[in-house]
């Protein structure tokens, strides 16, 4: 991805007022400084949406987006940042300086790692095609009933079983050994030399939602473990944060409002096959919150096809738990005993396939009735075993009246009390310490603790308190890595100058920090009675958090060291540790 200068997003930005840009797309009312407004982003009843004219931000409470004038136009048009940008600098009569392509280095290997996957597939398909119809691999493919349109259109291919193919021929067309290398597609033997990884297998082209060639699954034509072997991450494929088949699904999950997701690479094949062409999948995986997020774009619904024996596992029922979270509509759809999506379709057939689909089931129902099989005894024990695990998905629900519901339908359906219930409810929230940490919105598996939450909040409305913080910590105090980067930032900015101007911030720190970071930091609510005393208790708590956790670094290490008998290692470790206790905070 090209960059855009950041003063020319700035001069974009001064030209264009987010409360005018957004009120063309969402109705604002005005309360207090700010405007309101229903979430465009998710759906609501109550209004958790709101903007700042003299922040020039955006953020919503309930789903977490925010960001400026640019990231509402890139979620809200569902765009790539520079478009975005070059939309609203057309609005404005900003001029785009041309932008070329490979002007940063990450940018870059970016787009190499894209033709160099791109090359290699064309290359698989090509051996695949000159393979005549009485080879393994044609047998193999003839076999699983995939047509030649369906192998066209998912560049299905196949490595034959030689060494260096792949890397001969990539290195026949100018490709340097450190990027096939980087591109995941060879690895390094035990003399040191280069082979292909995939060898021996019909290969799959895994592809992100803009049609580009990411990483690539292959599989094996025998029983042979493992099935697969799989694209290493790279700089363009990181696990759990893609959908396979969403390229060519998403305007059929758009259309039709709901997708199905699979387990596998041939169960989307064998549905597009069947014309069932709204289908993705996990790839074999748990589901993250990315990956829900990403789908979230193109529809709120979802039916979860997994295979038959996988479905009723409560583990994999507590990772649909993630969608509730995102407030999407989850349902479920089972196949008959041994059969995936794929098996299902070719023996059965499309209407028996859509009558599944049809019939699938609440993630509520769902549950309650595995989980009844599972307790057929009602005594109060296994009553309270059922409502507790049916409570863990019920406390989830985003919408107050389908919970509600769901209470009510779980006390008539176990004929206990529903007070009971709402009980137990309410004993699982107060078990969170927090009444919901915003922050978990933002990206899954960051936790910003409370004091660098307060004191990033308190920086980034004042530089007399980034002044104070600087003075007493390094970026590198901050253990989350998104408020690291954002202190690393404000500490080198001018704090003669008096205000920071947060919507020009994100424009800066754009790839640095997730968009809507900043926003949700800034609306984060602060007692600022005794703000000073609030910064110092902030910074000594940080402090007080990292010694700890160095001396506890420390000891564990010692303790290895004493077993293993390393002495000179556990004298300089004892000094070191002396040393942090002496020095103190
Ligand atoms: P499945 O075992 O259901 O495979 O795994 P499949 O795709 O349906 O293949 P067939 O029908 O047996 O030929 C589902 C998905 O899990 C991932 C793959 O993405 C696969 O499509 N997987 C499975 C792996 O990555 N590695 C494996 O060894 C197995
Ligand atoms: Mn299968």
């Amino acid at each position: 991805m090209g960059k855009i200068p950041e003063n020319i997003l700035n001069e974009i930005q001064d030209r264009c007022d987010i409360v005018e840009v957004i009120s063309s797309y969402v109705s604002l009312k005005p309360a207090g400084r700010n405007f309101k407004a229903c979430c465009p982003f998710h759906h609501e009843k109550t209004p958790s949406f709101i903007v700042s004219p003299d922040k020039q931000i955006y953020h919503c409470f309930g789903c977490n987006s925010g960001g400026n004038v640019f990231n509402f136009i890139k979620e809200y048009e569902k765009m790539d940042f520079i478009d975005a940008v070059k939309m609203l600098a057309e609005k404005t009569g900003v001029k785009l300086p041309e932008y070329k392509n490979h002007d940063d280095e990450d940018g870059s290997i970016v787009s190499t790692l894209y033709s160099v996957n791109d090359i290699a597939a064309n290359y698989y398909a090509g051996i695949l095609e000159k393979t005549g119809s009485s080879s393994e691999v044609r047998r193999y493919i003839a076999k699983r009933g995939l047509d030649a349109p369906v192998l066209k259109k998912f560049r299905v291919g196949y490595a034959d079983s030689s060494w260096k193919a792949l890397i001969d021929y990539l290195s026949g067309r100018g490709v340097r050994e450190d990027m096939i290398l980087k591109a995941g597609l060879a690895v390094k033997g035990k003399d040191n030399a280069y082979y292909d990884l995939f060898r021996n297998r019909v290969v799959f082209p895994i592809f992100d939602a803009r049609d580009k060639i990411i990483g690539f699954g292959a599989r094996v034509m025998d029983e042979t473990l493992p099935k697969y072997i799989n694209s290493p991450e790279t700089a363009v494929y990181k696990k759990g944060l893609h959908l396979y088949g969403l390229n060519f699904a998403k305007a059929n999950i758009k259309e039709r409002n709901f997708a199905i997701i699979t387990e596998g690479y041939l169960d989307v094949m064998t549905c597009y096959q069947y014309g069932v062409t709204n289908t993705i999948a996990s790839l074999g995986t748990a589901l993250t919150t990315e990956q829900i997020r990403l789908l979230k774009r193109y529809t709120h619904n979802v039916v979860m096809l997994y295979d038959a024996d996988q479905a009723g596992e409560m583990a994999s029922l507590r990772g649909l738990d993630l969608f509730l979270e995102e407030g999407m509509n989850v349902k479920i759809a089972t196949l008959e005993k041994g059969h995936d999506p794929d098996s299902f379709l070719r023996k059965f057939g499309r209407e028996k396939f859509d009558s599944a689909i049809n019939k699938s089931k609440s993630l509520f129902t769902y549950k309650l009735d595995i989980l009844k099989n599972r307790f057929d005894n009602r005594d109060p024990e296994s009553k309270a075993e059922i409502i507790k695990e049916m409570l863990s998905t019920i406390h989830k629900v985003k919408n107050a009246i389908v919970k509600a519901e769901y209470i009510r339908l779980l006390s008539y359906e176990l004929s206990v009390k529903e007070d009971a219930v709402w009980e137990e409810l309410r004993k699982i929230k107060d078990k969170r310490q927090e009444p919901r940490d915003k922050g978990q919105g933002i990206r899954k598996n960051i936790d910003i603790s409370p004091a660098e939450k307060i004191l990033a909040r308190l920086m980034l409305e004042d530089v007399n308190v980034v002044k104070m913080v600087r003075d007493e910590l390094s970026p590198s105090d901050f253990r989350n890595q998104d408020i690291r980067n954002i202190a690393e930032a404000l500490f080198s900015i001018d704090t003669e100058k008096g205000l920071i101007d947060v919507a020009r911030l994100i424009n800066s720190m754009e790839n640095k920090v997730p968009q809507n970071i900043i926003s949700f930091i800034v609306n984060e609510e602060v007692d600022i009675r005794d703000k000073e005393k609030n910064i110092c208790d902030c910074i000594m708590t940080i402090k007080k958090e990292n010694r700890s956790r160095l001396l506890k670094d420390i000891q564990s290490r010692l303790d290895v060291a004493q077993k293993s008998g390393y002495e000179e290692e556990e004298k300089r470790l004892l000094d070191e540790f002396n040393q942090l206790i002496k020095r103190g905070l």
